[in-house]
């Protein structure tokens, strides 16, 4: 089991720029790092309205765009709730990147009232994300949420 209260005490000195990209980045190599039983983990960011675009994650190369009418990323984006699926399996219009993907949890970023992004965390594991690991997990990116300027405008092509 993780300590999120620990988790939450090291990760707050590693954002130490307000730059999200960086930010973003850090988070994630910091999860599949420190967290048990991951397979992939990541950021969506909405770069079009409607659309999720890929950002920094750690694990194989994955699915992109996600429009939000598609997926557990969908799901999490459409209802702007953390969407905690014990089987991805039974879940409808699951998006299936990685074959070995059995669960997940797939937490909403909201800023200045718009969706900003998804951070999507995968297990092999079904059954792998417990209410613990939802509120640690949400306490995570609230960390990532207070520590970046996610206001910088984006390139996008
Ligand atoms: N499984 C996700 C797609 C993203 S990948 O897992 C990295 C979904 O259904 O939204």
């Amino acid at each position: 089991m993780s300590d999120y209260a620990l988790l939450a005490r090291q990760l707050e000195p590693l954002l130490d720029t307000h730059d999200w990209l960086t930010n973003a980045a850090q988070t994630c190599a910091f999860l599949k790092h420190e967290i048990s039983d991951l397979n992939w983990a990541g950021f969506y960011l909405q770069r079009q309205p409607g659309t999720l675009i890929l950002g920094p994650f750690q694990g194989l190369p994955a699915c992109n765009p996600i429009p939000f009418d598609k997926g557990v990323c969908g799901a999490a984006a459409t209802t702007r709730r953390t969407q905690r699926v014990a089987d991805v399996h039974a879940f409808p219009g699951h998006i299936a990147c990685d074959a070995a993907s059995r669960s997940e949890l797939v937490v909403p970023i909201i800023h200045d009232g718009e969706l900003w992004g998804v951070l999507d965390l995968d297990s092999p594991r079904p059954e792998r994300f417990s209410e613990d690991d939802q509120r640690g997990i949400e306490r995570l990116v609230e960390i990532f949420i207070a520590a970046s300027d996610l206001s910088t405008p984006s390139v996008t092509g």
